[in-house]
């Protein structure tokens, strides 16, 4: 019965996109606003000795400088994911310490925004500096304390017994979130009435969180959100420029804005850390697995200690194998920090798995799609519970089938096109399916429009046509007569837009909304809820409704799952890869915009495309700065590094999961990207590749 969920659906704010009318944080209009100007390290450990203010207060415009001798104090943040949360658990201007490069040392506020960044320049800083660690290799590695590895069975033996085994090291590069949108904030206070212009992905965690920080009541604080130039995971909680921009703006009383510029981008709001992933698998000879160790390590900041970009949690969700060893090790370098970036832990976990699985599948002379169909876990190794929906199946079948995968040649070095080595590669993807609480209120109007409010934010994924679907679905009216209104603290909590959550969060708190203001009239559509309004004389008829996770997770496991095909054409003579053709099937449950979910599944997959061949942010090995500094050094695909990529969806909705059977899929996309296109790379060269990015060095000296 549905008429609008499953279409495709245009973008709600498209227009006010492309034309430039959508409001994002930086271009909200105050009058009064006065501008920041960071101050930031230029080593990386050590302490601040003197700092000379004289040149920088004495330039035009400046109106105040912030340092560690003036700085507020500030209250504590729980940094849980209820009340408070953090991106740098130390706060801004804390002390006299410097624990990475680029780390901020001040700020410098003036009339205009050159003046201040001009100004900024002036600060005199004589460091007392010490010998960084930067170099991987001189680092000392702890177990993760928050990510639990497993041991299961013998894996030592199995492993040592198995009838055929690989192992191999897998690594990949520190990454760069690198939306388009510069991180902004706006902080404007108005006696003790704070309100917040920022992008966030978690409106009220937002909210709550500068509540907590300046000790205020949530009325008192207002965040506003309405449009959000990527985030990628590095949008979610207050970095320590927010912080320090509040703060300051509350010490001058004036409206304060911060923009960073994009080398600051790169070295203090996050990053993906770089990772080294050992990986044993070990199988009989008719291709059944009987042993997997996955042994990782990455890298944190002194700031975050205990930070870990989880790589082994996709391995007990992919396959069955009876003896597993799966631990993670994290050692701290002196860096800015590292943080959840699409598909954090998946995206090279993945990498090295689906690797590692090609590896022992030309091993063992198997078809890579059979291989992984035969060894498909039904539960998962950890919880030992079900999957609930899934059709991982049917990705790998589906995707071979369109590829034409049968036509392989089972040899590598056995294709060529004008000159060029050509191989076909494939690799699972995955993702969990997770959700929150959320609510909605939606108001029906006399005129047959209806407006949902809601203080979700919409980071490029299309949220708010999701919202408008949903709405327009349950009413039963026309998507162009659905208003939105995000992105705003004061309205109902919308949740968060982090772990692939939002549309299995949200569309289900906006469909019990619209269908309680359906039920309030004893209506089953719109049309006749519009008649009793009309007779009843009143504006509008409203109604809210929520929805939360019950206990659905003790019976089954929610997971996404997906297989990518890739084709590629290798220059040997210039180590060059060209990506010719790509196709992709999922299984994210029901797809609400059959448009939208295509083109964030094409989005993932140039990402993981920029991944697999070119992303990587080097740090200088004395002055740990970052040696990329905007979009032109840190390298991330263009059109003309992407194929057309065929987008297709399987399976039934996850009833079990929601009440519209929406998994979500943000971040699925990208995981197992790199493998598919390592893996095709050997097809084509025989030449395998097992570090990231697989840039034209590594494959002329492979
Ligand atoms: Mo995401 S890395 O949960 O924004």
């Amino acid at each position: 019965m549905s008429n609008v969920i499953g279409k495709s659906v245009n973008r709600y704010e498209g227009q006010a996109k492309v034309t430039g009318s959508a409001t994002y944080s930086a271009e909200h209009q105050i009058s009064g606003l006065v501008y920041g100007a960071l101050i930031t390290a230029t080593i990386a450990k050590g302490r601040i000795k003197t700092l000379d203010l004289q040149q920088a207060q004495a330039s035009p415009g400046v109106l105040y400088i912030a340092t560690a001798e003036n700085m507020p104090q500030l209250t504590p943040a729980a940094n849980d994911w209820f009340s408070s949360h953090i991106y740098e658990p130390r706060y801004p201007l804390a002390d006299a310490e410097i624990h990475y490069g680029g780390q901020i040392i001040g700020l410098v506020v003036a009339d205009t925004p050159e003046r201040a960044r001009h100004a900024a320049t002036l600060v005199q800083v004589e460091y007392e500096s010490e010998t960084p660690v930067i170099n991987p290799k001189n680092a000392s590695f702890i177990t993760a304390p928050r990510t639990p590895g497993l041991e299961q069975g013998n894996t030592a033996t199995a492993l040592a017994t198995a009838e055929y085994q690989i192992e191999a090291t897998y690594t990949t590069a520190m990454e760069l979130h690198a939306m388009m949108e510069p991180h902004a904030i706006i902080a404007h206070w108005q006696e003790n009435q704070l309100t917040i212009y920022e992008h966030t992905q978690w409106v009220m965690l937002h909210q709550k969180t500068y509540a907590t920080l300046f000790d205020l009541s949530l009325d008192q604080v207002r965040v506003i959100s309405l449009y959000t130039g990527g985030a990628f995971g590095a949008k979610v909680f207050p970095w320590p420029h927010s912080i320090l921009c509040t703060a300051v703006a509350r010490e001058i009383q004036r409206p304060l804005k911060v923009v960073l510029p994009r080398q600051q981008v790169t070295t203090i709001a996050g990053n993906r850390s770089a990772t080294e992933q050992h990986l044993k698998i070990g199988a009989t000879s008719d291709g059944q697995l009987v042993a997997i160790e996955h042994h990782a390590k990455s890298y944190t900041s002194p700031v975050n200690p205990t930070w870990a970009e989880n790589c082994i949690g996709v391995t007990p969700v992919m396959y069955t194998a009876e003896n597993l060893s799966l631990k993670q090790e994290i050692a701290i370098l002196n860096m800015g920090m590292p943080t959840y970036m699409r598909a954090p832990g998946e995206t090279p976990g993945m990498f090295a798995l689906e690797s590692a699985m090609d590896e022992l599948a030309w091993k063992l002379g198997l078809d890579p799609v059979k291989f992984r169909l035969k060894n498909a876990t039904t539960l998962h190794q950890r919880t030992k519970l079900p999957f609930s929906a899934k059709h991982f199946a049917e990705c790998l079948q589906l995707g071979a089938e369109q590829f034409g995968w049968k036509d392989r040649p089972q040899h590598p070095r056995s294709l060529t096109r004008e000159g060029k080595w050509v191989g076909w590669g494939m690799a699972a993807a995955t993702f969990p399916g997770w959700r929150a609480m959320a609510s909605a209120t939606v108001r029906l109007f006399p005129d047959g429009t209806a407006l949902v409010l809601t203080s979700a934010n919409d980071m490029g994924t299309g949220a708010y046509t999701m919202i408008t679907i949903s709405a327009a679905e349950t009413l039963n009216l026309p998507v162009e007569n659905i208003q939105i209104e995000i992105g705003d603290s004061r309205l109902p909590n919308g949740g968060i837009a982090g772990g692939s959550m939002m549309t299995a969060t949200l569309a289900p708190a906006v469909v019990n909304a619209c269908q309680e203001l359906l039920k309030q009239v004893n209506a089953k559509t719109a049309t006749e809820a519009l008649q009793v309004l009309r007779g009843s004389g009143q504006p509008f008829l409203e109604a809210t409704g929520s929805s939360q996770p019950g206990m659905e997770g003790q019976k089954w496991a929610f997971q996404s799952w997906g297989a990518h095909f890739c084709e590629v054409e290798v220059d040997e003579p210039l180590g060059r890869v060209q990506i010719t053709r790509w196709v992709s099937v999922m299984n994210i449950g029901r797809v609400l915009n059959a448009k939208a979910a295509a083109s964030q599944v094409r989005g993932a997959v140039i990402m993981g495309i920029g991944d697999g061949l070119m992303e990587e942010c080097q740090l200088d090995p004395h002055l740990g700065l970052p040696v990329v500094y905007d979009l032109a050094t840190y390298h991330i695909p263009v059109h003309a590094d992407i194929p057309r990529i065929q987008v297709s969806f399987v399976g039934e909705p996850d009833l079990n999961f929601n009440s519209v059977g929406a998994r979500g899929c943000g971040e699925i996309g990208i995981t197992g990207v790199s493998a598919a296109i390592a893996n095709a790379i050997y097809h084509a060269t025989g030449k395998r590749l097992r570090d990231l990015p697989l840039t034209p060095d590594k494959l002329l000296s492979t």
